[in-house]
């Protein structure tokens, strides 16, 4: 490449009013991620030597969302011209190498998509412009190119003429400049338009008035898709998990029913895992191979290994470690939990703050009772240990080994190792008493009755 290398500047000044959110736009979440979250996972995906966000004055939430990354404030929104001059601070000493401007509100524009433009610019423009054409043009910038090829400016959709707005070749607004001129160019912009803004597209004339090239190169329109409102949110998300399901198949992932399945944006899953329908990952989950995750089960902050069964209807929470060849079946909570390789926790329990034994087998309706109101404390069941159906198991305690408890039991004290503990009430019997007291019963009844009716 003749410039080497590349800083990305990504403008984020924008409020978002159209969400009409107190949460600026930009740190709204697609695949619990903010926005500007995506557009700077694909900035680091391009090795970029620099990457400065640039924000609106009292916007600390999102400079904080661009850590570790530079921030500059724009002190006013004057438009996308102005906004790359906020940068330039961030931007001194970079003059040689290709300055890449990408939206934050335009979070799935793919790595590829960036490679191609940067490949373009080495192999001689000065602009390249990212180009799409959406199902309708109105509103976008359009891309006037001259004899097939060459990128001649960019009119604003307000300051068109009808032959302009035939045009269905869009500006996405992302552009890739050579970083000796950008600056100079940008000085060079006014803001003589239907919104009195300085426009980052008038570059695009302006670099072809001092000779240089100008391209464009063309991306699919969804990549493109910009969040304005909440329906754009919503069109994002959609957008965002068809794409992550279409690679979860190519990597070897069964999805029974694939539009129902929602991932997270780091969801990791090995090949050979079989997700059934209406199954949902929080952030955090990461799946070994072999294993399969029923209908109508929730993940989040989970390590699950090789060959386990989840579900169906199981919710796991964060901390929730299954080892292989462990079972959960439907209706069990596991939090902050190990559940040690083929231990079963099949029907009904919730396990929280709990290290469960290789093989042990929790009966349904167990409790461990981790919380007094004030602290949460531990629960350690040993290898092989079973603990009986409807037991409550109050933390701190452990039951060892081998142990057995009986079902129903509310355990309060350590069992040792290969013990039997049964802690609930004695049964008792009554020979014959509920036939007595059917029969005085039935006596009753059959008296005439008195009083009012
Ligand atoms: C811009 C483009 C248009 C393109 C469209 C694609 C210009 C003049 N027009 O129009 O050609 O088709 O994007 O979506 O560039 N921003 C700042 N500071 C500002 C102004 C904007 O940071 O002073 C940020 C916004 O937060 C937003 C982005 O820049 O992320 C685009 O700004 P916006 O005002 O939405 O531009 P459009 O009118 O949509
Ligand atoms: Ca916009």
């Amino acid at each position: 490449m003749k410039n080497g290398e590349v800083a990305v500047v990504v403008l984020a000044a924008g409020k978002g009013s159209r969400m009409k959110s107190a949460t600026p736009k930009v740190l709204h979440a697609v695949a619990g991620r903010p926005l500007l979250g995506h557009v700077l996972d694909t900035a680091c995906a391009l090795k970029a030597a620099r990457i400065a966000v640039v924000v609106g004055p009292r916007m600390d939430d999102v400079a904080a969302a661009a850590a570790p990354h530079t921030v500059a404030v724009q002190a006013a929104q004057r438009g996308t011209a102005d906004a790359v001059l906020a940068a330039r601070g961030a931007l001194a000493g970079f003059a040689r190498g290709t300055v890449l401007i990408l939206y934050g509100d335009t979070p799935l524009v793919g790595a590829d998509t960036l490679a191609a433009m940067l490949a373009r610019r080495s192999r001689g423009a000065d602009i390249v412009v990212l180009g799409f054409r959406p199902n309708d043009p109105a509103g976008y910038g359009r891309l006037i190119v001259e004899g097939g090829q060459t990128l001649a400016r960019i009119v604003e959709h307000d300051g068109a003429s009808a032959a302009e707005r035939a045009v269905d070749l869009c500006n996405s607004g992302v552009m890739a400049v050579a970083a000796e001129r950008l600056f100079e160019w940008l000085e060079k912009v006014g803001k003589d338009n239907a919104k009195g803004e300085f426009y980052l597209t008038d570059i695009v004339a302006l670099a072809r008035r001092d000779g240089a090239d100008c391209a464009v190169v063309e991306a699919v329109a969804d990549e493109l898709l910009g969040v304005n409102s909440r329906a754009d949110l919503a069109r994002a998300e959609a957008c965002w998990q068809n794409r992550y399901r279409a690679r979860m198949m190519a990597q070897g992932v069964t999805l029974q029913d694939p539009g129902t399945v929602y991932f997270s944006h780091d969801t990791r899953i090995e090949s050979d895992v079989t997700i059934g329908p209406n199954v949902v990952f929080g952030p955090g989950v990461s799946i070994e191979r072999g294993s399969e995750i029923r209908a109508f089960s929730h993940l989040e902050g989970v390590q699950v290994g090789a060959d386990v069964t989840v579900g169906p209807f199981a919710r796991l929470r964060p901390g929730a470690v299954l080892e292989s060849r462990a079972r959960v079946g439907n209706f069990v909570e596991i939090k902050n939990a190990v559940l040690g390789p083929g231990a079963k926790a099949s029907h009904l329990a919730y396990i929280g703050d709990c290290d469960v034994g290789a093989q042990a087998n929790i009966g349904a309706g167990t409790i461990t009772c981790n919380y007094d109101g004030y602290a949460k404390h531990r629960t350690v069941i040993g290898k092989g240990a079973f603990i009986g159906s409807n037991s409550a198991l109050v933390a701190p305690v452990s039951v060892g080994d081998g142990a057995v408890v009986g079902a129903g039991s509310v355990i309060t004290k350590d069992v040792a190792p290969d013990a039997l503990a049964v802690g609930r009430g004695r049964q008792r019997e009554r020979a014959g008493w509920a036939a007595t007291f059917r029969a005085a019963h039935e006596d009753t009844q059959r008296q005439p009755k008195r009083g009012k009716e």
